[in-house]
Parts: C-alpha cells; structure tokens; sequence
C-alpha cells in the first residue's frame, strides 16, 4: 500500500511515500534555523512555516519519487501530541487531500510512529519494550502490536532532548545543543564531573530532568564555561552525556525486570542519535541477549516516513479516521477512536 505519510508536530514538516516498510520517497524542511535566533520553537512562527512548505513538498516528493497524486492509496497524518498550531497545519492538509482524492485518512500518535520507524527495513518483533527520547518527550511503552500500546512511564517535568536543549542554551550553545552537546563530549572527560542520575531512587518508570538541570547549571556557574571548545566544557558536557545515558538505561532495565516476557527494546526519537545513549542502550541489550530495534540516524528524528508508515500499518490492520480527527497537543491524552472495519465504519 503506497502511504503518504505527513509529519507537522513541532518544527520540522517532513512528507514521505512509503510502500509496505520501504521509503520511496521521503523529504523534509528543516525550521531549526528560524527559530535558532529565538533559542527555542516559536509556535506561531512554526505553523506559518508548515502552511508555507506542505504544498511544495508535496510536488517535490511526487517528482522525485515519479508518482502522481492518483497513486497514493491511503493519507497518514501525525494527529500529536505536538505543537496545536503545527499539527493543525498537517492535519487540515491531510484531510484536504483524503477528501478531495477520495483516500482513507489516519491519523497517527507521533510518538508511537517513532518507535515503528525500526520497522522500515526490519521485521517488527512483539511484545517489545519502547523508548521515546525526543525534544518533547521521555516515554516507555510495552508495545502489544502496532496498534497495541500501554505507557509505563512518562517525565515528570522536561523530556531528555529539552533538558540537553535547555543546559546548552545556558551554557551559551545554540538551539537544538543536544547534537553539538554529544559531539563536544566525544573529545571531554566523563570522570571529571559528576552529575545526578535523577529521579532514579524510586521504583517506578518515570523519569524526571528537573534535578539534573538544576545541578548541571550549578556546576556550570562553578567551573564557568567561558571559552568556546575549552578543555572545561568538553568535559561538562560528558559527564551530562553520561547522566543521561546513565538515567535511561537505569530506567529501561528496570522496565525489563517489570515485563519479563519482552522480546525486543526499541529506541527511538532524536535523542536515540545521541553516540553514547546508543552504545549504553546497544551493550544492555547484549548483555540480557535482547534484540535491539533503533531506527537509522535520519529516522530518529522527526520524519514523514514514519507516519507513513505507521500510518500503513494501521490501516492494514483495519483501522482508518473519519474527516473530524482533531490534533491533540502535548499534555492531553490521544483520544482511542480509530474507526474499525470490524465495525463496517470502514472508509
Ligand atoms: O524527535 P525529535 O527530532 O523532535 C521531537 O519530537 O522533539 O528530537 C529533537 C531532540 C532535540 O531536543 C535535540 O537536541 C535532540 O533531539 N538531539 C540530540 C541529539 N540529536 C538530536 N540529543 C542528544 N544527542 C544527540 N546526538
Ligand atoms: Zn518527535
């Protein structure tokens, strides 16, 4: 089923054809250098960019991938959680298109479409413990199916990416600092430093970044920062690498002593780019003879190929929206109202 998957939560609006787990086409807009000047997303900002760059994507994407709009079998939109303006911009788009092209719309929970990303190239495996680690979230699902999900733990406060983002910002890092945070940590020394695995005296699977924060710029103001590429930030910057990692690896382990019956660990998100959360993540896995499914760098972070196809895959297993999907933003729950065809509601 060649799907169009369109992704538009925060700010990146990315648009791809995938056809059962292959990507024919996929291509995205980066906003990262409007909203850099702002040191973080400006909401308004990122759904006029949506408006402006969803049409041409569209054209461009059918061009490269030689495909006309007559091609297209079904239209998967990222529904949230998200930015309310940004997802409002995808999913009006989607649902112009599934109306005026006569196409099943379905609407997809972006954070379950990062963690079925390792599905594009790999066989899926069930039951399966999933990690999302982005700029908006820190969650932990045990994943029944594709369309199967029951979250376990969620952050308490800011999400890993955002705590990377936030200890960049004030240690002078442009916005996102979580890719330049882990390359400065590649040359620095974790020892030097030692910062808090927080939120990790409990028994529970929530994770919180409040304290990490709180004590990473607290260090940061003790041994100042202020040379760009000095010895001192590198190795600030790997001890953070390394609570971090620490913290979510601390966590997963703990998921799987809870849900012994787990096949496989995935990761995913933009903070599963990070080098040193993959090699931690990579050897627990060894180490408990788990399989491990992280998608590729480029589909960690926001992409259309995974709503895409997310999207394929709740439509093969016979679910499908009727033209009133509502966006969900970040903090509300993603309503369970997929219409079945066991229902004869099928569209
Ligand atoms: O999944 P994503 O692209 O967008 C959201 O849905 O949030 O994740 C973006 C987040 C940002 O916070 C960014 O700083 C972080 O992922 N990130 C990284 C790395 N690459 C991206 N964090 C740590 N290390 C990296 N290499
Ligand atoms: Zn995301």
């Amino acid at each position: 089923m060649l799907c169009l998957g369109i992704e538009s939560s925060c700010d990146d609006t990315g648009l791809a054809l995938v056809n059962d787990n292959k990507i024919i086409s996929s291509l995205l807009a980066s906003q990262a250098d409007c909203h850099a000047i702002f040191g973080g997303v400006v909401p308004e900002l990122a759904s006029r960019e949506h408006n402006r760059w969803l049409g041409p994507l569209l054209d461009a994407l059918l061009t490269e991938a030689g495909l006309a709009l007559a091609d297209i079998e079904a239209i998967a939109v990222a529904r949230g959680p998200g930015l309310l303006g940004s997802l409002l911009s995808g999913i009006a788009f989607a649902k112009g298109l599934a109306l005026s092209l006569d196409l099943p719309l379905i609407g997809v929970n972006h954070l379950h479409a990062h963690l079925l990303a390792a599905g594009l190239g790999q066989d899926l495996i069930f039951p399966g413990l999933g990690l999302v680690i982005s700029g908006g979230h820190t969650e932990l699902y045990r994943m029944e199916s594709p369309s199967e999900f029951k979250r376990l733990g969620r952050s308490l406060d800011d999400a890993a990416g955002e705590a990377f983002d936030k200890i960049g910002k004030a240690i002078g890092l442009s916005y996102p600092a979580g890719k330049i945070i882990d390359e400065l940590a590649q040359a620095g020394d974790p020892s030097v430093h030692k910062l808090p695995l927080a939120y990790t005296h409990n028994e529970n699977l929530d994770f919180s970044f409040s304290g990490l924060k709180t004590a990473a710029l607290k260090l940061a103001a003790e041994i100042g920062l202020l040379e760009d590429n000095c010895k001192a930030r590198k190795d600030f910057c790997a001890a953070l690498n390394s609570a971090i990692a620490d913290t979510l690896c601390l966590k997963l382990e703990r998921g799987l002593e809870a849900q012994p019956d787990i096949k496989a660990i995935y990761v995913a998100g933009g903070v599963a780019a990070n080098s040193l959360v993959r090699s931690k993540i990579q050897a627990l896995a060894k180490s408990r003879q788990i399989r491990l499914l992280m998608p590729d760098l480029p589909l960690c972070m926001d992409n259309g190929a995974m709503i895409a196809f997310a999207g394929a895959l709740l439509r093969q297993a016979g679910y499908s929206h009727g033209l009133d999907l509502e966006a969900t933003p970040r903090g509300r729950p993603i309503p369970d109202d997929m219409l079945s065809r066991a229902f004869g509601f099928y569209i």
